[in-house]
């Protein structure tokens, strides 16, 4: 027996080196960390089971039968993250440069299967060079039983992908598909075809960081929520997300403890400029209303005119949708209803309440926006406030303009709580806007039309820029001062916490994709 347990002992020694020192001293000479060391750093202390260590590769093509790995240069574990259950994988670089076999593939998605089962989130720590070019069309089967998977969990459990070294090809759809990714500054990338593809068939030169590195998909393309500085800086940005997250969608996310103070915030009127074409920062209210230091923005340097993130109120996980008046006053545009639409949409699936602070002035005009269809995506914001059932709170804290006030969770698409500020103003357009179209010709006609349009802009603003238009009509429950609004939200999220709502029986909406 000794010699057979020594035997077995071999062999996990072996797997646990991967492809070899030399390799691993490869990867740490490139900054990077090995995949074991992701994991471990990843999952508390002990708590790391890994399955599959033995499997190898079945391919005889190519010399492959002399070149066997343990593990095959993939490892999947399950473990705990503070005490929380979670199925991780991370790509071996250092056998076969971590490319996806077909028995790598079988280890991905039995753990998949596993995580969906017993409804607890997966992560994917990925870096391959994609499909195993030995393999053929093994390889790419093994893909697309992945993205199938990815596909049946979306929505069950939180899916979260680390790109933390190359991602290319197809190989790119299930991070895709997950709810979340994240990427390494300099060391990882992400593109469908590659620099040389690009250079042959559209003589662009372009290297990998410009056309997929962390930089450019989180501020061009919109593809990664997150970005990190390095592999550790990664692994605690997971861990963090993580914290906000339910197990699945039958669950809420952990509370904090939370000790409740005297809840009246100082000072938050004087964030809001007098002068309401004078931007401020949407993040200076939001850090004042929630507990502190407790917001993890997502998507930060995509469409900053809208704000996302996460947030804790009364220890409570929120998410909260915010229009930026620093950025295109705080317009909707593609891009800002592209990104809000998929933020409810995530927060709904995994039950996390959401607040939307709102000042907007409406959509941002112009033939760009119109041709790159402002119409259906604009639609989709719409559409995922409507369709969500979790709570919904809005505080208007100055404009709230035309659609966009439809838009931004009122309380005709179903939001529980609408409040506003007294400087809100709710209307269908601006006083300057809308009084050179209804008093057009009275002013045109008048003997001093500079002082006439004043005088119709002040009566117009007098009946329309404040919150008590909407409030008479109960589209405002209520018009709070600033100061009681943590308060304000704190008790009304309390009232919402058995919400039931349910949609029309359907087999699945249609939204505007
Ligand atoms: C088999 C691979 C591999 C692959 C890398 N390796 N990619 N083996 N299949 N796809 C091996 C290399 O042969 C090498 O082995 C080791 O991994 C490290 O690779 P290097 O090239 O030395 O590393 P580096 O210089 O860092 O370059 C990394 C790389 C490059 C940029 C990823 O290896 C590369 O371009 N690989 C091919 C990428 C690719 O075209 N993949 C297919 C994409 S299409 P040795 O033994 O020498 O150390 C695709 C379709 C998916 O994935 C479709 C899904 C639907």
């Amino acid at each position: 027996m000794q010699k057979k347990i020594n035997e077995l002992r071999i062999k996990k020694e072996e797997a646990l080196l991967g492809g070899g020192q030399k390799k691993i001293d490869s990867q740490h000479s490139k900054g990077k960390l090995t995949a074991r060391e992701r994991i471990e750093l990843l999952l508390d202390p002990g708590s790391m089971e890994e399955m599959g260590m033995l499997v190898t590769h079945r391919t005889y093509d190519f010399g492959m039968n002399d070149q066997l790995f343990y593990g095959d240069g993939v490892i999947t574990a399950y473990g705990t993250i503070r005490e929380r259950l979670v199925y991780v994988y991370a790509q071996d670089f250092t056998v076969f440069g971590g490319s996806l076999s077909e028995t790598h593939a079988e280890k991905i998605c039995k753990l998949m299967d596993l995580a969906l089962r017993n409804g607890a989130p997966i992560i994917g720590l990925n870096d391959s060079g994609g499909a195993r070019i030995q393999e053929g069309v093994r390889s790419l089967a093994g893909y697309a039983d992945i993205f199938y998977r990815n596909v049946r969990a979306s929505g069950v459990i939180p899916q979260i992908s680390a790109i933390m070294g190359p991602c290319a090809g197809g190989a790119v759809y299930s991070p895709a598909i997950t709810d979340f990714i994240i990427m390494v500054e300099e060391s990882s990338y992400m593109f469908v075809t590659g620099p040389n593809v690009v250079k042959t068939v559209t003589n662009e030169e372009i290297n990998s960081e410009q056309l997929g590195g962390a930089h450019t998909h989180a501020t061009k393309s919109g593809v990664t929520q997150l970005t990190a500085v390095n592999d550790i800086d990664c692994i605690e940005s997971i861990k963090k997300l993580i914290s906000y997250l339910p197990q699945n969608c039958e669950e809420t996310a952990e509370d904090l403890p939370y000790l409740f103070v005297d809840e009246t915030i100082e000072q938050i009127e004087d964030i809001i400029p007098e002068n309401p074409m004078q931007p401020y920062d949407i993040k200076s209210i939001i850090e004042k209303i929630i507990d502190p230091d407790s917001f993890f923005e997502i998507h930060e340097e995509f469409a900053d005119n809208i704000v996302v993130g996460f947030a804790r109120l009364a220890g409570k996980s929120i998410g909260i949708i915010a229009n930026q008046p620093m950025v295109l006053a705080g317009c909707l545009d593609v891009n800002a209803s592209k990104k809000g639409a998929r933020f409810v949409r995530t927060c709904d699936c995994f039950n996390i309440p959401l607040l939307v602070l709102e000042d907007v002035p409406g959509f941002l005009p112009g033939s760009d926006q119109e041709w790159n269809g402002i119409i259906s995506n604009g639609a989709k914001l719409l559409y995922a406030f409507s369709e969500a059932t979790v709570p919904r709170i809005t505080l208007i804290t100055r404009k709230a303009y035309g659609g966009a006030y439809d838009v931004m969770n009122s309380k005709h698409i179903g939001a529980d709580f609408n409040y506003a500020w007294p400087c809100a103003e709710i209307a269908v357009m601006g006083a300057k806007g809308a009084t050179e179209i209804i008093f057009k010709k009275e002013i045109d006609s008048s003997s001093d039309p500079a002082k006439a349009m004043i005088e119709k802009e002040q009566e117009y603003a007098n009946k329309f820029a404040n919150p008590y238009h909407a409030a008479a009509r109960g589209f405002i429950d209520e018009v709070i001062e600033p100061k009681e609004t943590r308060k304000k939200l704190i008790k009304s999220f309390s009232t919402l916490i058995n919400k039931v709502d349910n949609l029309p029986r359907k087999k699945h909406g249609n939204i505007p994709l």
